[in-house]
This record gives structure tokens, sequence and C-alpha cells, in this order.
């Protein structure tokens, strides 16, 4: 299975993929973590990336894509994996289905004004790159590997506010495009944590 998990910033795209990866054992593609990981070991990628995420703005295509590119065409992903903030943007869209065919795309549908509070609560682990929020989360340390949670540099107010509008004028058409296919699964993401897990297995069931 192929899958693609989108919304806005917030809106549980990486909560939700770990309990899909887990239960449908699928290899979880996320090119925030892949951009992320390069970022905390100094690569040229990372350098490069860096400045486009303290300031809220997409990386250029081209090295998303090409990233991309590398990542599918690996032994791991034969089994079926589940893309997470990707594609992000029509151009990123078109290289994905040059590529491959994919079986849905599930968007989190969710109330953007209401989602500040989660990047405030938000905690992730700078070792495994765990999501979680201080809701959940009680304690400073990850549950998964022990290291010290942190928050992350681009949950910034500041930042947060310029990738809602960039997931507004670059992203959110991504929402028709899929649905034109006939690819798009709207669940509605402003529900509990389990709720909304509970509604993307639903979906995928009846694939
Ligand atoms: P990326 O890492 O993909 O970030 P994002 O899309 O901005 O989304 P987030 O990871 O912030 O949110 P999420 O939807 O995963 O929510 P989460 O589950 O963590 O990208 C970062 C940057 O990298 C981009 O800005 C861009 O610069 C660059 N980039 C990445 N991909 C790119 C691409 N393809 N092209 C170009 N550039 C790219 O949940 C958030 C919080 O809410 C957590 O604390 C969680 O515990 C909590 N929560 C989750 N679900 C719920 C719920 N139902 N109720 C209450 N709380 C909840
Ligand atoms: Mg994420």
């Amino acid at each position: 299975m192929k899958l693609i998990i989108m919304g806005a910033p917030g809106s549980g795209k990486g909560t939700q993929s770990e309990f899909i990866v887990n239960d449908y054992k699928l290899v979880h593609i996320s090119t925030g973590d892949i951009l992320r990981s390069n970022m905390k070991a100094g690569t040229e990628l990372g350098k490069q990336a860096k400045s486009y995420i303290d300031a809220g703005q997409l990386v250029p295509d081209d090295v998303i894509i090409g990233l991309i590119k590398d990542r599918l065409s690996q032994d791991d992903c034969k089994a079926g994996y589940l893309l997470d903030g990707f594609p992000r943007t029509v151009e990123q869209a078109d290289a994905l289905s040059a590529i491959t065919e994919i079986d849905a795309a599930i968007n989190l549908v969710t109330d953007n004004e209401k989602l500040k509070t989660r990047f405030t609560d938000r905690r992730v682990c700078p070792e495994c790159g765990l999501s979680t929020s201080v809701k959940t989360c009680t304690s400073n340390v990850c549950p998964k590997c022990g290291k010290n949670l942190i928050i992350r540099d681009d949950d910034r107010e500041e930042v947060v506010t310029k990738r809602l509008q960039t997931y507004e004028s670059q992203t959110k058409p991504l929402v028709d495009y899929y649905k034109a296919k006939g690819l798009l699964k709207n669940v509605d993401g402003m529900q509990s944590v389990e709720n909304v897990a509970a509604s993307v297995r639903e979906v995928i069931n009846q694939l």
C-alpha cells in the first residue's frame, strides 16, 4: 500500500503516521524528519534546508524531489510506504505521479486558527523524532528512547504564522488535486488523537 498523509502544519500527520505505519507495516517517509536529521548531522542538504525551515518556507522542489526519488528507490519501500509532508506543491505531486501511483491521500481537515496551542505544547525527541505534547506526556524524557525532549526551532510563533500561510498558498491546492484524481480521503483532524486514528483506520480498511 502506498499512502499520503496530508494536512496543515500541526494537523497531526506525524502523530497519526506512528499508528498507521505500525498497524499496516508501512515505511514512514517524512520529508520534515529527513531534513531535520540532515540539519542535526550538519550535511550540505541540512545547511541548505535550514534557512528555508527557519523562515517557514518550503525547501525548493528540485531538492525535495531528488531526495524523495532516492528514498523511494530503496529496497525497504517495496513493501509499501506512508508519505508524510510530501508532496507539498503541485510540482512535487506531479513528480510523484511520474514515479508511482498511490492508493489514497488522507487529508487531516483542521481549523487552523485553533491549532496554535498544538505548537506551544509540542515536544519532540531530537534522537528518534517522536512528536508528543505536554498535554499527554508530562515527563521531559522521550518515552521511546529516553533522551530529553525539546521544542522544535520552527515552532516559534512567528515561524508558525508563516508556515500556516505557506500551507494555504502552496500546499492546500493539493486537496483539489487529489480530489480530482479520486484519491482524496478527508478525515476530521479536530477530534481527539484516538478518534482521528479510528477514522483513519476506517478509511484505510476500505481501500
Ligand atoms: P514538517 O516537519 O513536515 O512540518 P509540518 O508540515 O509543518 O507539520 P508538523 O510536523 O509541524 O505537524 P504534524 O501535522 O506532523 O503534527 P504533529 O503530529 O506533530 O516540515 C517542516 C519544514 O520542513 C517545512 O516548514 C518546510 O520548510 C520543510 N519541508 C518538509 N517537507 C517539505 C516538502 N515536501 N517540500 C518542501 N519543504 C518541506 O502534531 C502537532 C502537535 O499536536 C503535537 O504536539 C501532537 O501531540 C499534537 N496533536 C496531534 N494530533 C492531535 C489531536 N488530534 N488533538 C490534539 N493534539 C494533537
Ligand atoms: Mg510532522
